[in-house]
């Protein structure tokens, strides 16, 4: 009779699972998801979601772009998440990406274009205490409008802050001093900082939106969205260059860092992607970077190649990486790609992974287009960006399963490996992949399900 109940139940635990998985539908083509990988749609109706986090207590925080910062409570086993309990932690619209929180779930920090605001946080109550601080100042633009945030777990007490030019080509960033297109560092204890006082982490990067830390060995990467309507004497060469670059920045606590305070190029050189169409080419190779000018650009080809840091792997021009997560072994970066506007046929529109060696470095080369393998993406780019999701913000819950908001539909998708397994194994709780009001939900799914099958 016992094993006989305990084999009912384990018999119809997957199906009384799969029913209880929410079944919302996007207006446009369900997506194609790479073999090996499940993909979800578990929220919709938010407004412009871009950075999300979770806190201590598993609940999901999200930037809602206009609105300030949202937070849920999340439940469910597999992919089949339900967000719930929704409520407004943070009230600013001028609230637009950036997001980090501290482990202890204490401390959270957002950003507008301006500033960089400290708040303390209650992960009990998913409340904010008291107004905002302002810890980092002075970064108004009219342009590129994230300023993305990384809390090192690394070396204590640094925040990371990355920050865009004031235009396409922004010729006034060649001075240090302007503090755009840049990434600092701060220590986020202190208040009221002018983002121009930080250590510069690296500059000349056009628009840096992506900043990880691999969990590793701390090494930093940023992921540098790219000029748009290029042109190389008097030619036009935008469809496919300049590349979108991964770039290296060596380690915060490494008080040696050959790679702090380097110069990576813009506006001056560009990553090249498709040589053939770059005029003047000469032996310039696929990740090297090259010039831009009216004529004669090729003089300057060697500045860029001696002068100015390289990218460690490039991307395909306009794929617009946003977000980078490293997974708990550093074996596995994602990048959120919000997709083109600059050429002909929509390219980007997705989640990859690339893949990183055992020395915490990419393991494809730096002449590479094969660096990003895609898991989920529109399955038809040819509306895009019209009738598409743009994978815009990364979170990792603490049992491996990642998310991904996309600010255009106002949505947000949960990635898991197939069969509902974490994508992520080392995250603490990853084995049970399922949190714990989930566990008894699933209980109590089972106990009934089991009532029912007494009654037939
Ligand atoms: C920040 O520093 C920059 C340049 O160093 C300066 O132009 C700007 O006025 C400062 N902003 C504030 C708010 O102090
Ligand atoms: C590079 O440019 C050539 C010439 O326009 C074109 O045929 C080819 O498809 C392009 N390849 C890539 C990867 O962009
Ligand atoms: C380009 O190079 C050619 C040949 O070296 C030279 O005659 C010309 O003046 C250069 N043009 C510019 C704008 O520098
Ligand atoms: C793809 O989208 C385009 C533009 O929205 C549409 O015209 C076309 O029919 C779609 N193709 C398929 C196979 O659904």
């Amino acid at each position: 009779m016992l094993a006989e109940l305990l084999f009912t139940i384990a018999a119809l635990q997957p199906r009384a699972l799969a029913q209880s998985c929410p079944s919302l539908t996007a207006s446009y083509p369900a997506p194609s998801v790479a073999s090996g990988y499940e993909a979800r749609l578990i929220a919709q109706g938010l407004t412009k979601p871009r950075g999300i986090i979770f806190d201590n207590k598993g609940n999901l925080l999200v930037v809602e772009r206009g609105n300030g910062v949202s937070a849920f409570a999340v439940s469910g086993t597999g992919s089949c998440i339900t967000l719930s309990e929704k409520k407004t932690v943070v009230g600013d619209g001028s609230l637009n990406h950036g997001i980090e929180i501290t482990d202890d779930g204490k401390t959270l920090y957002v950003s507008s274009v301006e500033t960089v605001f400290k708040y303390d946080y209650d992960s009990s109550s998913m409340t904010t205490k008291g107004q905002g601080k302002a810890i980092i100042t002075g970064m108004t633009s009219n342009d590129l409008l994230t300023r993305t945030l990384l809390l090192s777990r690394k070396s204590k007490n640094k925040l990371v802050v990355s920050r865009g030019g004031n235009d396409n080509i922004d010729l006034s960033t060649v001075d240090i001093n302007n503090g755009m297109s840049q990434i600092r560092i701060f220590d986020p204890t202190k208040d009221s900082q002018n983002y121009t006082a930080g250590t510069t982490l690296g500059w000349g990067l056009r628009n840096a939106v992506g900043v990880a830390e691999n969990p590793k060995d701390g090494g930093v990467w940023s992921a540098e969205n790219n000029a748009d309507n290029i042109e190389r004497d008097g030619f036009e060469i935008h469809e496919n260059n300049p590349a979108e670059e991964l770039n290296y920045h060596g380690k915060l606590d490494d008080s040696n860092n050959p790679l702090l305070g380097k110069n990576y190029g813009y506006p001056l050189c560009y990553g090249a992607w498709n040589i053939t169409e770059i005029p003047s080419a000469g032996t310039l190779q696929i990740g090297q970077q090259f010039a831009i000018a009216e004529n004669n650009a090729t003089t300057q080809d060697s500045f860029c190649r001696n002068d100015r840091q390289a990218p460690r792997l490039v991307f395909q021009p306009h794929t617009s990486p946003l977000d980078l997560k490293f997974d708990g072994k550093g074996e596995n970066l994602y990048v959120t790609l919000h997709g083109s506007w600059n050429r002909h046929d929509p390219v980007g529109y997705s989640v990859s992974v690339i893949k990183f060696g055992s020395d915490g470095q990419p393991t494809e080369s730096s002449t590479s287009t094969k660096a990003l393998s895609p898991i989920i993406s529109n399955s038809n780019t040819s509306g895009c960006p019209g009738s598409c999701f743009r994978p815009a913000g990364l979170g990792w819950d603490r049992n491996g399963r990642l998310y991904m908001t996309s600010d255009s539909t106002g949505e947000i998708y949960v990635i898991v490996k197939a069969g509902g397994k974490a994508l992520d194994d080392s995250r603490p709780a990853a084995s049970a992949a399922s949190s714990n009001s989930n566990a008894l939900s699933g209980l109590l799914i089972t106990v009934l399900a089991c009532a029912f099958v007494w009654f037939l």
